[in-house]
């Protein structure tokens, strides 16, 4: 028997919302259901996208070093968790984390990840949270007052904008007991290299951006002709971001839960900010949010940066 569809209320109010402005916009959380999540860990195993193997090389080649900044024991507590896949380095590399709360907001893609690890890993207590890191976040009971380390790996902080990735920082300081705060972030580079991450040549990244179009459809009462638009990736210099967009190939028309919108011809929906750093702006960031950085690690090629931020004043 086929599963009920039932209408994601958040997903409808978001995107109704975000279909009305002038420049039409989908929020980048909605990209995240388990078609979304397996082709994001499709993007990371591209040539052409370069932050995932550059920040496993960093973890890598750093993890003695890492090892010294965790507190013993440690909770690990990861923000946009996915396929946890880095963060095996870190479960098998530090012996003082003894408890891992991945959180993400793809949750069946999370409880599948979850299972795997706690059955990879027995030593360590496996707590998966379903939830929106933008939102006040309830530790489970045990975990509360436990010393803890978060990590936010892959550059999902540039996903978010400069007020809302201080505000997210800032939550995180104010965890009780919050020892540390491990982060990776992508740097500034070369334009065309850009470009090419967020546009591979086997169209892998077209999908992802596209299945924000399908969910509408199988999620939100869309009737979306999803024939009608392309995948665009635009360089933003003023902010120093990536822009991911859907483009409008014609003219066309849909509704979402009854709603009607429409758009022209070479009209877009922006769909995703991908912010690109320089060490004074991360210094700036973690300045504002009641942080200082304690350790900057980066690969030969000055790419991608895994920073290690310490409660300031401490
Ligand atoms: N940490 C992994 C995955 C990064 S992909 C890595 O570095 O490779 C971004 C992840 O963040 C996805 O798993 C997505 O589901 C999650 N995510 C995006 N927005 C979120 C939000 N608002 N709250 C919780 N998780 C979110
Ligand atoms: C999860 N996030 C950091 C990815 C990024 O690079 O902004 C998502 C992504 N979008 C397109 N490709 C990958």
């Amino acid at each position: 028997m086929n599963k009920p569809i039932r209408n994601n209320s958040l997903l409808v109010a978001s995107a109704r919302t975000g279909l009305s402005k002038l420049q039409k916009s989908l929020e980048a959380k909605w990209f995240y259901d388990h078609a979304g999540s397996a082709l994001f860990e499709k993007i990371t195993e591209l040539p052409e996208y370069y932050p995932t193997r550059t920040e496993v090389g960093i973890l890598n080649d750093n993890i003695d070093a890492i090892v010294h900044l965790f507190p013993e024991p440690a909770s690990l507590v990861e923000l946009g968790s996915g396929a946890s896949t880095k963060t095996r380095l870190l479960l098998s590399g530090v012996p003082k984390i003894d408890t891992y709360v991945p959180l993400d907001i793809s949750g069946d893609f999370l409880m599948d990840t979850a299972t795997t690890l706690a059955s990879d890993y027995p030593s360590i207590t496996v707590q998966p949270v379903v939830a929106d890191f933008m939102e006040p976040l309830n530790f489970p009971d045990d975990i509360q007052i436990r010393p803890k380390v978060a990590f936010f790996p892959g550059s999902t902080l540039g996903n978010l904008d400069a007020d809302a990735a201080v505000e997210l920082m800032s939550r995180v300081r104010s965890w009780p007991n919050v020892k540390g705060f491990l982060l990776g972030v992508d740097l500034v580079k070369a334009v065309p290299r850009l470009i090419a991450a967020y546009d591979d040549a086997t169209g892998v990244t077209a999908s992802f951006n596209m299945n924000i179009l399908h969910r509408l459809n199988r999620e939100a009462g869309g009737t979306i002709d999803t024939s009608a638009f392309r995948h665009e990736a635009r360089w933003n210099g003023r902010e120093s971001r990536i822009e991911m967009h859907l483009v409008a190939k014609r003219a066309t028309e849909f509704l979402i839960d009854g709603q009607e919108f429409s758009m022209r011809r070479n009209e877009s929906i922006h769909t995703e900010n991908s912010h690109k750093y320089t060490f004074k702006r991360i210094e700036k960031m973690a300045d504002r949010s009641g942080w200082h950085v304690s350790k900057f690690f980066t690969d030969e090629g000055d790419d991608f940066a895994v920073v290690f931020l310490e409660p300031a004043g401490r």
